[in-house]
């Protein structure tokens, strides 16, 4: 038996679960820091291994030489690279996630905003948006806006890494219980339950899927092409996988794309400290572009 494969036997039928060697880990987490700037350091390994498993059961293969060989073939550079860092990436994300950043949104950035908009759009970028309920929690908090202010208009860019996350995201359906913190009245204004109410499912009403735009973004990538500059940019809980270096240079790129005035939002772990940055500092987690 090869010596990369443990066999091991369950009650009903055996599995065969490919190990990935010290060489074979450094050899992905380099190519996945180098490339993508997900820190990897060797504690990531076992959950490394155990994702990949997966993805490799459903290739059919049974080492992971031979998924390697397959990632950094020409093949696999452009078919398998996207399912990898699929499985790599963390996800988690939730519905009015750090609630405090959509008060402050509706309280001051959005009045403030308002003021002066002349026949401006308010626009904003959630930068890593996951499966979307941050992009949508930010189209709630906009539309309520709108209800109360006549004339405002918005758009919301939102983007990932994950080619899988975008796909939930622009399906926009949820489990029932992912939304339970959320008021009633703002469910029925913002959610269609499915037909089938076995299904326990909702799905975002196409009024406000409208308004959001999806799309694959590396931000690793050495510009961001994206579609505007931002009055908001909502870039939370996706820093904290990489290193300061790769933080710096990705705040740095993403004040290029905010506007002047505009306003950054962090995850409550991330910090700008010792940073060199056009920012302002204004609340622990936002700051405004200098
Ligand atoms: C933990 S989720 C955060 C979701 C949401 N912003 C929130 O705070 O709830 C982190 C997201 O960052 C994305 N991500 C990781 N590395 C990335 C990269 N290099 N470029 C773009 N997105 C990346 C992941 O795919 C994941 O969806």
């Amino acid at each position: 038996m090869e010596p990369e494969i443990e066999k091991i036997k369950s009650g009903y039928s055996d599995y065969f679960l490919a190990r990935l060697s010290d060489r074979e880990f450094d050899k992905l987490s380099g190519y996945i820091m180098q490339e993508y700037g997900i820190k990897m350091p060797p504690v990531k390994k076992v959950m490394l291994q155990s994702r990949l498993q997966k993805r490799l059961k459903e290739l059919n293969m049974v080492s992971f030489k031979e998924y390697i060989d397959y990632v950094f073939s020409q093949k696999g550079q452009q078919e398998e690279v996207i399912h990898m860092m699929d499985v790599v990436s963390t996800n988690k994300t939730d519905f009015f996630r750090e609630p405090i950043h959509f008060e402050i949104l509706s309280s001051h950035v959005l009045p403030e905003f308002y003021d002066s908009r002349g026949n401006n759009t308010f626009r904003i970028w959630s930068a890593g948006c996951s499966s979307g309920e941050e992009p949508y929690t930010i189209a709630i908090s906009l539309a309520e806006f709108a209800e109360r202010n006549p004339g405002f208009d918005y758009s919301i860019y939102a983007t990932d890494i994950s080619t899988k996350m975008l796909k939930v995201a622009i399906d926009a359906i949820y489990k029932e219980d992912k939304i339970e913190i959320i008021p009633m009245v703002v469910k029925k204004k913002y959610f269609l339950r499915s037909k089938n109410r076995e299904e326990k499912k909702v799905r975002i009403i196409p009024g406000l899927r409208k308004k959001v735009f999806f799309e694959r973004l590396n931000l690793i990538s050495d510009r961001y092409n994206t579609p505007d500059t931002y009055d908001v940019v909502f870039c939370r809980n996706v820093l904290i996988y990489f290193d300061r270096e790769v933080q710096q240079d990705i705040l740095s790129k993403i004040c290029t794309r905010l506007k002047r005035n505009g306003y950054l939002f962090l995850g409550h772990s991330e910090s700008i400290t010792g940073l060199d940055l056009p920012l302002k500092h204004l609340q622990p987690t936002v700051f405004k572009r200098l």
